[in-house]
């Protein structure tokens, strides 16, 4: 029999894989989304076999310069992919070989696909993770512009969905942006691990040439390298955590996202949706249907979809590189399909959103929202807490059997509950002077808001700046 020759790895092999088992395991048909990453990998490995002396300064000179003529080829469309070649490191390779000739063959020396794909899809993940950090700077930056508008705007805060106590409009939004302001935190803490260069662990043992992997790190950009070969070349973390980053931010989006199909509904009615992010649907006239936010409150299951299938992989796989690891590509792939539109849309709807303030402020007064300040006005009067909530109760209790709102009740009512209330208490229950007292940091008052607004100002524009790119969103 004739040995396999089409195949860098075919010298022992007399036999081609049937069709399907190579279509089974190829992965270039998706991983040539990494060839810019994996041509500055090997950009940076060449460059360090030329200054360690292991190539000829020529041979290393012709390798970088063919990989950009190779990635040239790439972008402009002309490159040629091929299914038996397997995946996007030995495509560039072939193509590099076919360019420059022997040189193109010295470019493996001392590497090995295991960390060679390790280093790449780092760069990959790296490169995403900013750009995710990115658009949820953009979207915070939209929740603070609303929310700088809506300081003195009422709503009921809910806990367990039933109405409890007024905030400001501005309070709620503000919510939102902490939890994503979070996220870019945690974005910015994995890219910390993500960023350790595994190039020289080779297939696992290390390897026999005087490489310097530090010096390939550096000229990727990453300030550290791997501890343990075989750890290099089978940790997958890096992708877990950016699938749980991604996971954490879509919870976030999901709630807000169930936040507006709710607030959309004409029996909340504090939000019309603009008519470029609702539908309508084909049998009822009436409707305006806030499709945007459902689908994206559904797309959040793909994402932890995606971190649990890269959970299931890793857990059985003893070291070092496993093949069950070439999952990891279209897991993230489908993570960051979802990821970048999701913040990119919901900026954008966030920005168009219209507020129904007044529908807002009346249902403050619809749900007694002001029975904590019945409560703390007693406790005023020196009546201790528990009296002065039972009391409270009876008060609502009351007021629902006469069909009257706390503040519509005389104050004889209310003294024959308890004498000590006078006059007063009618400012006491005024719904504006509940959110303006609660002035304890974090609170929902006027000064207690305002500072929140100047906290995540600055953190905006430190980290809009700071960010290498400010580039215009793309869908
Ligand atoms: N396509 C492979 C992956 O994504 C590259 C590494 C293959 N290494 C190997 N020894 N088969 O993981």
């Amino acid at each position: 029999m004739m040995p396999v020759d089409n195949q860098s790895w075919g010298g022992r092999f007399t036999e081609a894989p049937k069709d399907a088992v190579a279509a089974y395991t190829q992965s270039q048909s998706f991983d040539r989304a990494l060839a810019g990453q994996d041509i500055r990998a090997s950009k940076a490995h060449a460059r360090m076999l030329g200054e360690t002396g292991i190539l000829t300064p020529e041979e290393s000179r012709a390798i970088l310069d063919g990989l950009d003529h190779v990635l040239a080829e790439i972008q402009g469309g002309g490159f040629i992919w091929k299914q038996d070649l397997e995946d996007v490191h030995m495509n560039i390779e072939a193509r590099l070989t076919e360019l420059i000739g022997a040189a193109g063959k010295k470019l493996h020396t001392g590497r090995s696909r295991n960390d060679q794909v390790g280093l790449t899809f780092r760069l990959y993940v790296a490169d995403h993770l900013v750009d995710w950090q990115n658009r949820v700077i953009e979207l915070c930056n939209v929740l603070h512009r609303r929310a700088t508008r809506h300081t003195q705007d009422i709503l009921p805060g809910c806990t367990h969905l039933q109405p409890a106590q007024p905030v400001s409009l501005a309070h709620h939004l503000l919510a939102y942006a902490w939890m994503f302001r979070r996220d870019w935190l945690r974005m910015e803490d994995a890219l910390k691990r993500v960023r350790v260069s595994p190039l020289g662990a080779a297939a696992l043992a290390g390897a026999t040439y005087p490489l310097n992997p530090q010096s390939v790190a550096r000229e990727v950009g990453f300030a550290e390298i791997y501890e343990n070969s075989l750890d290099a070349v089978s940790d997958r973390d890096f992708v877990l955590e950016s699938l749980f980053c991604a996971s954490t931010l879509m919870t976030h989006l999901s709630r807000l996202c169930e936040e507006i199909v709710l607030w959309a509904n004409p029996a909340f009615g504090f939000v019309k949706l603009p008519d470029s992010y609702a539908t309508g649907s084909s049998i009822m006239p009436q409707k305006k249907n806030p499709d945007v936010a459902e689908l994206m409150r559904g797309k959040t299951g793909r994402v932890y979809g995606a971190l649990t299938a890269m959970l299931t992989v890793m857990k059985g796989l003893p070291l070092a590189y496993n093949r069950d690891m070439q999952e990891d590509k279209e897991a993230f792939f489908d993570a960051d399909a979802t990821v970048r539109p999701s913040l990119h849309i919901m900026a954008g709807m966030m920005d168009e959103l219209v507020f129904c303030t007044e529908k807002m402020s009346e249902a403050c007064a619809a749900g007694f929202l002001n029975a904590t300040e019945l409560a703390d006005y007693l406790v005023g009067k020196n009546i201790p807490f528990r009296d002065a909530h039972h009391t409270t109760g009876q008060a609502v209790r009351l007021a629902e059997s006469r069909g009257k709102r706390l503040e519509e009740l005389s104050l004889q009512e209310l003294q024959t509950l308890e004498p000590r209330i006078s006059e007063d208490v009618y400012t006491a229950l005024d719904y504006a002077t509940a959110v303006n007292r609660r002035e304890t940091p974090g609170g929902t008052g006027p000064r207690a808001v305002a500072s929140q607004l100047a906290h995540l100002n600055d953190w905006i524009y430190a980290h809009r700046t700071v960010k290498k790119h400010k580039r215009p969103l793309r869908p």
